[in-house]
C-alpha cells in the first residue's frame, strides 16, 4: 500500500497540487471523497490507505469539517522540487517553528503556514482547528481544513473525508443539521473529477445505504463510485455479503470491495496499521466464504484500484487540464511583459515552473497512452 503506484501521471497531479498556490482554483484536479452515515468507517478506511494514524475518530459525528487531505510523495533532486524548497525558505524565515523530530514524515496545514507537525500533533491540531471554526459542541461547518502530509511512502492522493450522515439533531446542533451535511456532501462529489467512496457497513441494510443513494444522485451511471463495505467483521453470524461483493444484488460499475478495519478496541489499544493489515488478511484467508475472493478484497486492493480509477480519470481529464494549464502559463508571460524588473524574474519563474509540469504532462502522457497524437508542448511554446 505503501509503495508508489506504477502510474506516471499521478506524481504530476501532485506536483500541480503541490504549486496550488500557482495554479490556484482554476483547475479542477481529480480527488477521492469518501462518503457514507455516521461511523460507517469513513475514517478508517481513510487512514488505512494512507497507512498512518492520524484522524481523530470516534463514535458520533467526529468529522464537523470537510478534511482535505493531499498526500505528497516527496522525491529529491528534481527542478520543480528545488524551486519548491526555495519558496518554502523564504516563507520560513517568516515562521520558523519547525520541529526536529520530523525529517522523513510531516503535516502542514493550509491554515499554519510552512509549520511542520507530525502524526500525534496533527490529529490534535484537526480537534483544535474542527472546534475553532465548528465551535465545540456538534456542530459542522462546511470550510475545509487543508492537510498536506508530505512522506517517500504514500501514493500521491487527494482525498476528501466529510461529515457523515445523520438523522436526528442533537445537542447544539440545528435542526436542519441532516440537509447541511447532505448539501455539503452533494456540493463535494458533484465535481465530475471526484471519485466517490461510497462507504456502507456490512452490519446494516445494504439496500438502504446512505452513501449509495447520495452517490447516485451524482453519479446514476455509476461510473466514478466505488462501494467500499466495512464491518464485515460485525454482520450477524452465518451471514455474509459475498452477493453484494461479487456484483449481483447492487450494479455498481466499479464494483464493491470489502475491508476490514480496527475496531474501536483496537483503536484504544493502539493497535498499529501494519498489524491490521496482516490480520485483515489473514481474516479474509481463513474465511469460509471470501477465501475464494481474496484476490479483490482488502485495504490493499482498494487502494491499488483507487490509483488505477484516479489514472484512467486523470487520463480522461488530460486534455481539458492541460488547456487550462496553457491558459495559465499565456497569463503568466503576459503578467512578465506588463511588470518591470525585478518582478519578472519571479514571474518568469513560477512561468517556467509551470512549462515544466505541463512538458513533463505531456510526455508521460503520451508514454502511457501509445500512439497518440499529443504534440510536445515545449515545441508549441519555443516555436
Ligand atoms: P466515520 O464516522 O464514518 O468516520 O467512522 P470511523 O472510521 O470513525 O469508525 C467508527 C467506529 O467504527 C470506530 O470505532 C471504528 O473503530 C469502527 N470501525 C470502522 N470500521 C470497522 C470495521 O471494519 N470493523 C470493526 N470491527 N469496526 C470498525
Ligand atoms: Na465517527
Ligand atoms: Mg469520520
Amino acid at each position: 500500500i505503501n509503495e508508489p503506484i506504477g502510474s506516471s501521471l499521478l506524481p504530476i497531479i501532485n506536483k500541480l497540487q503541490e504549486n496550488a498556490s500557482l495554479i490556484g482554483s482554476e483547475i479542477t484536479l481529480p480527488q477521492i471523497i469518501v462518503v457514507g452515515s455516521q461511523s460507517s468507517g469513513k475514517s478508517s478506511v481513510l487512514e488505512n490507505l494512507v497507512g498512518r494514524d492520524f484522524l481523530p475518530r470516534g463514535s458520533g459525528l467526529v468529522t464537523r469539517r470537510p478534511l482535505v487531505l493531499q498526500l505528497y510523495q516527496t522525491t529529491r533532486n528534481s527542478n520543480i522540487d528545488q524551486l519548491q524548497e526555495q519558496e518554502n525558505e523564504e516563507d520560513d524565515n517568516n515562521n520558523n517553528t519547525i520541529n526536529d523530530d520530523i525529517d522523513e514524515e510531516w503535516g502542514e496545514f493550509g491554515h499554519s503556514g510552512t509549520k511542520k507537525f507530525n502524526f500525534k500533533e496533527i490529529k490534535e491540531e484537526i480537534e483544535r482547528e474542527t472546534e475553532r471554526i465548528a465551535g465545540p459542541n456538534k456542530d459542522i461547518s462546511s470550510e475545509p481544513i487543508v492537510l498536506k502530509i508530505y512522506s517517500p511512502k504514500v501514493i500521491p492522493l487527494t482525498l476528501v473525508d466529510l461529515p457523515g450522515l445523520t438523522r436526528v439533531a442533537i445537542e447544539d446542533q440545528p435542526p436542519n443539521i441532516e440537509e447541511k451535511i447532505k448539501s455539503m456532501i452533494i456540493n463535494h462529489i458533484s465535481n465530475p473529477n471526484s471519485i466517490i467512496l461510497a462507504i456502507t457497513p456490512a452490519n446494516q441494510d445494504i439496500v438502504t445505504s446512505d452513501a449509495l443513494k447520495l452517490a447516485q444522485e451524482v453519479d446514476p451511471l455509476g461510473k466514478r463510485t466505488i462501494g467500499v463495505l466495512t464491518k464485515l467483521d460485525l454482520m450477524d453470524k452465518g451471514t455474509d455479503a459475498i452477493d453484494i461483493l461479487l456484483g449481483n444484488s447492487i450494479p455498481l460499475n466499479l464494483g464493491f470491495v470489502g475491508v476490514v478495519n480496527r475496531s474501536q478496541q483496537d483503536i484504544l489499544n493502539k493497535k498499529p496499521i501494519e498489524k491490521m493489515l496482516v490480520d485483515e488478511s489473514k481474516w479474509f484467508d481463513q474465511h469460509p466464504v471470501y477465501n475464494r475472493i481474496t484476490n479483490q478484497l482488502g485495504t490493499q486492493y482498494l487502494a491499488q484500484k483507487c490509483s488505477k480509477i484516479l489514472t484512467r480519470h486523470i487520463r480522461d481529464t488530460f486534455p481539458s487540464v492541460k488547456n487550462q494549464i496553457r491558459h495559465l502559463i499565456k497569463k503568466y508571460e503576459s503578467d512578465l511583459e506588463k511588470y518591470g524588473e525585478p518582478i519578472p524574474l519571479r514571474v518568469s519563474e513560477k512561468s517556467r515552473l509551470l512549462f515544466d509540469i505541463l512538458n513533463e504532462f505531456s510526455r508521460k502522457y503520451r508514454a502511457d497512452l501509445d500512439g497518440t497524437n499529443e504534440e510536445l508542448v515545449l515545441n508549441e511554446f519555443n516555436g
